[in-house]
């Protein structure tokens, strides 16, 4: 298979498909893939706030770079071919389905808000939300009556996407778990990939502390992006605290210092 064999581009002649608040998308080496590279960019509440916080996207590509590579391994359908380095991942290109899934265990954030439930609140079973992804209008929570009613999706891709969400949240739940972690809720992103004429709805986008709520177990401290959302402070520190407990850095590696890689062109 040609495309597990890198071929680099330089930065600069590289083809920009896609610029998000955190990530850059990028043509990739074979037709049918994608780079997708970490930036170090943090914003909340739709982007009014934001801040550049250095060595942020070397832990998100590591950190989702785990978690999607262990979904492939446990027959998980996502995007991810692999992790080119520190700040990039070869994946599939998928259309992306205009959906944000967000499961939920643990009440928090806007749930706990909306409905005045006391955050921390374990919930009865795991919720499934969808919302809208649309900067213009904030992502607005949307039932599957909107889903359907203006061809966003499909009944059978909404059974899909729900029955990838709760196998993600079983295996991620489980991977925190193990390392004392409560995983309190997340948000993942699905795709369709094309395989000649075949399409199937697999895991996209990027799973790390930035699109999930993770407390540690026993002093219910925020390790995720709540930190930057609620001016915590020590978002590195808590994202490296993240990567280490799931042992994908040594205790002694530093989490700065890790700025773009040159490519010599
Ligand atoms: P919420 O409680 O603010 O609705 O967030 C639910 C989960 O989704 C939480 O783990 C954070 C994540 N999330 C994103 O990844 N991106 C977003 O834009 C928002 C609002 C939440």
């Amino acid at each position: 298979m040609d495309f597990l064999k890198p071929r680099y581009i330089p930065m600069s002649r590289r083809r920009r498909i896609y610029e998000g608040k955190a990530k850059v998308l990028y043509e990739g080496p074979e037709p049918g893939t994608l780079i997708q590279h970490f930036k170090d960019d943090a914003t909340a509440f739709n982007a009014k706030k934001h801040e550049v916080i250095e060595g942020k996207g070397v832990l998100n590509n590591r950190i989702s770079e785990y978690v999607f590579q262990n979904l492939n391994d446990i027959g998980v359908p996502t995007h991810f071919i692999r992790r080119l380095n520190m700040r990039e991942q070869l994946i599939r290109e998928v259309e992306i389905i205009p959906l944000e899934i967000v499961v939920r265990n643990v009440a928090a954030g806007s749930l706990a808000t909306r409905l005045g439930i006391e955050e921390g609140t374990q919930l009865p079973r795991s919720i499934i939300e969808f919302y809208y992804k649309n900067d213009k209008l904030g992502d607005p929570m949307v039932s599957e009556e909107h889903i359907t009613a203006f061809g966003w999706d499909t009944p059978q891709e909404i059974d899909d996407m729900m029955a990838l969400a709760i196998r993600v949240n079983d295996f991620l739940s489980g991977l925190f778990l193990g390392v004392g972690i409560r995983l309190v809720d997340f948000k993942m992103e699905c795709g369709r990939l094309w395989e000649n004429d075949v399409m199937r709805i697999v895991v996209a986008d990027e799973i790390s502390p930035d699109s999930c709520r993770l407390w540690d177990i026993k002093s219910n401290e925020k390790l995720d992006k709540d930190r930057f959302r609620r001016d915590l402070g020590g978002l590195l520190e808590a994202y490296t605290e993240v990567a280490k407990r799931l042992g994908i850095m040594s205790e002694n590696e530093p989490p700065r210092g890790a700025g773009p890689v040159l490519v010599k062109g």
